[in-house]
Order: structure tokens, then sequence, then C-alpha cells
């Protein structure tokens, strides 16, 4: 499952600032060390976790508008990873932790099955060549990884606009047996904030498709 990746390494370039961010924050922001304990890391909170933040402007939106739900971020991309840091210590929230690393290390290694009550991947990277499809991270064997860590009723929320991978999406989420879809509709989710890769997404034409299944 490790073997390949859903990203491709890439150093960023990082200011003065994102850097003393990274090594004065990002220890404070951190999750503690060892297996995630879902009962304690935001005093009892819900705990969601949004899988490649970008650069997590959604993020604080979201923490914002549910104060009631801690959220772990997680993202490879060191600048992201600065800004957002910043961005709590500026604003004070206290329901965001901070993640540089692999997502599919953190799920597989740190997080216990049934502790999450949402996953959040929003426009993840679509690999569109046939012969990197095997790098997207909605695929069989990570969408059994991410099913078995929510709890009961938690959800797996996907959003891309990139059509041939929404088809994908569907089908990969609709084979998993721990996985429902949601009502399309059912009132009780928060709108999801817009992101910069929808944002882009929009201008050059996409459609954007929402999808959100549900742990059975
Ligand atoms: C296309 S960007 C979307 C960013 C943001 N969600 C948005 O909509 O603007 C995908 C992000 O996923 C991150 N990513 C890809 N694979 C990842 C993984 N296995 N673990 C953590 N982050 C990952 C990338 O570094 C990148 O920031």
């Amino acid at each position: 499952m490790q073997d390949i990746r859903t990203f491709h390494p890439r150093r960023g370039r990082m200011s003065p600032t994102q850097l003393d961010a990274l090594g004065r924050l990002g220890p404070v922001y951190d999750l503690p060390e060892g297996p995630l304990d879902a009962t304690t890391l935001f005093e009892g909170r819900p705990v969601a976790l949004e899988i490649g933040f970008g650069l997590g402007d959604a993020t604080v939106e979201m923490a914002q508008a549910d104060p009631g739900t801690g959220i772990v971020a997680i993202d490879v991309h060191t600048p992201g990873v600065a800004r957002l840091l910043l961005a709590i210590e500026s604003l004070e929230l206290d329901n965001i932790r901070v993640v540089l690393g692999d997502a599919v290390e953190l799920l597989r290694d740190r997080i216990p099955e049934s502790s999450l009550v949402a996953i959040r991947v929003f426009f993840p990277d679509p690999w569109p060549k046939a012969r990197h499809h095997k790098r997207r991270i909605i695929r069989p064997d990570l969408v059994s990884l991410m099913a078995s860590r929510l709890i009961p009723g938690g959800e797996l929320h996907c959003a891309t606009d990139w059509a041939e991978y929404a088809e994908s999406m569907r089908e990969v989420l609709s084979a998993e047996p721990l996985l429902r879809e949601a009502p399309a509709d059912d009132g009780l989710r928060a709108p999801r904030p817009m992101t910069k890769f929808e944002r882009t997404g929009l201008d050059k034409g996409h459609a954007v498709s929402d999808l959100v299944f549900v742990r059975v």
C-alpha cells in the first residue's frame, strides 16, 4: 500500500516567516506522539481529518464555522503547512492540529479504527494519465483504510473538479462494503467552503462533484 505514493515530493519555497512558523509553531500544533486518542485530543470534541489541505483556507473556515469539532489537517507541502500554522496562531483557533506528512502513513500507523467523525478529501491530485491512476488517493485499498478509521455514521467527503476522477471515485466508494452513499442533501451538513483548487477548476469551466459516503 505504501509503495505507491499519492504525491510527488516537491520542495516548496519558504519565506523566512514561514520557516520560523514551522520551527516555532509546528511542534505546538502537531499531534501528540503515538496513536491518536480521539477522546482527549480536543477535550472530547469529535475529530475530523482533512487530507491534503493545500493552503488551509477552507480548513480555517470549517474550524471557525464548527468549533465543536476538532480538525486534524495533514499535507506534505511545507509552505501550506507554515501558512496554516500562522493562521491558527493569529486567529487563536483551538480546534486544529496540523501534521506535515503522508496521510496514508498517519491513517495506517497512528489512527485507530473507528476514531474519526469525518474524513475530508477536497480536490485531491487527479493524476489524469492512466498510468498514474494508481497514485490516486481515492483508490480501493486507501478507501478501505479510510472507512475503517471512521466511526459508524462518520462520513467520507470527497470533492473533485475532474469529471473522470469523479466517476472513478463513485465506483470505488460504492464498492467499499463499509460505506453507503449519503442522501444528496440531508440538510445536516454545513456547506463546504470554496478551496483554491476548486476556484481554479471553476475558472477553467470544470463542473464540481461532491461525493459523501457514510460508514455503516
Ligand atoms: C490538488 S491539491 C488540493 C489542495 C486543497 N484541498 C484545495 O482544494 O485547494 C492536493 C493536496 O494534497 C496533498 N497530498 C497529496 N497526497 C497526500 C498525502 N498522501 N498526504 C497528505 N497530503 C497529500 C498535496 O500536497 C496537495 O497539497
